[in-house]
């Protein structure tokens, strides 16, 4: 048996002020998005943004619903509207956000595995990787260069023999 670990490397930042222009404009972009959150059963609202390298942005936000597995994470909503909408325009970055509804709220927001696997796949699809930025509004941000450092070992078409 041999042991192997993997490093995950990412920028970490105390707020928003401290990032780049662009990224900046899109976390606040994210922060609009989120007030259209529908999330009544978790009182747990994100919003996810989009930069197109034709520079258009796309929005998304969680919609729940009350047969819960039916609702979507904020990253899916954009991220598929953005397919439907530019199928074949590459993401530049994705901004992720939420506003801690209580003490007890963690101040930090990372995407689900079920994010990170689509993500990987628009990361595949266009051949090109894409910054993820995440946080809460008035928390420290942390930034990846690209998905697939958000999910090592991940299951790739390679597996299906594709
Ligand atoms: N959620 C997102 O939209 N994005 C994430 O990165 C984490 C979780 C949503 C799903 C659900 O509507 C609520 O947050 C609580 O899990």
């Amino acid at each position: 048996m041999g042991l192997h670990s993997i490093k995950i490397v990412f920028g970490k930042f105390s707020s928003i002020e401290e990032l780049d222009v662009p990224d900046r404009a899109l976390f606040k972009a994210a922060i609009r998005a989120m007030k259209s959150a529908y999330a009544p059963y978790s009182e747990f609202p994100v919003g996810a943004a989009i930069l197109l390298e034709n520079g258009e942005i796309i929005l998304g936000s969680n919609q729940e619903n009350i047969a819960y597995p039916s609702g979507l994470c904020a990253e899916r909503v954009a991220l598929f509207a953005a397919a439907t909408q530019f199928p074949d325009v590459p993401i530049v970055s994705l901004a992720i956000t939420t506003q801690p509804q209580t003490e007890k709220s963690a101040s930090e927001i990372t995407p689900c595995g079920a994010c990170r696997q689509v993500m990987l796949e628009y990361e595949r699809r266009h051949s090109k990787d894409f910054k993820v930025i995440t946080g809460a509004a008035n928390g420290p941000i942390t930034v990846f260069n690209n998905a697939q450092s958000l999910l090592p070992l991940a299951f790739f078409d390679e597996a299906l023999g594709s």
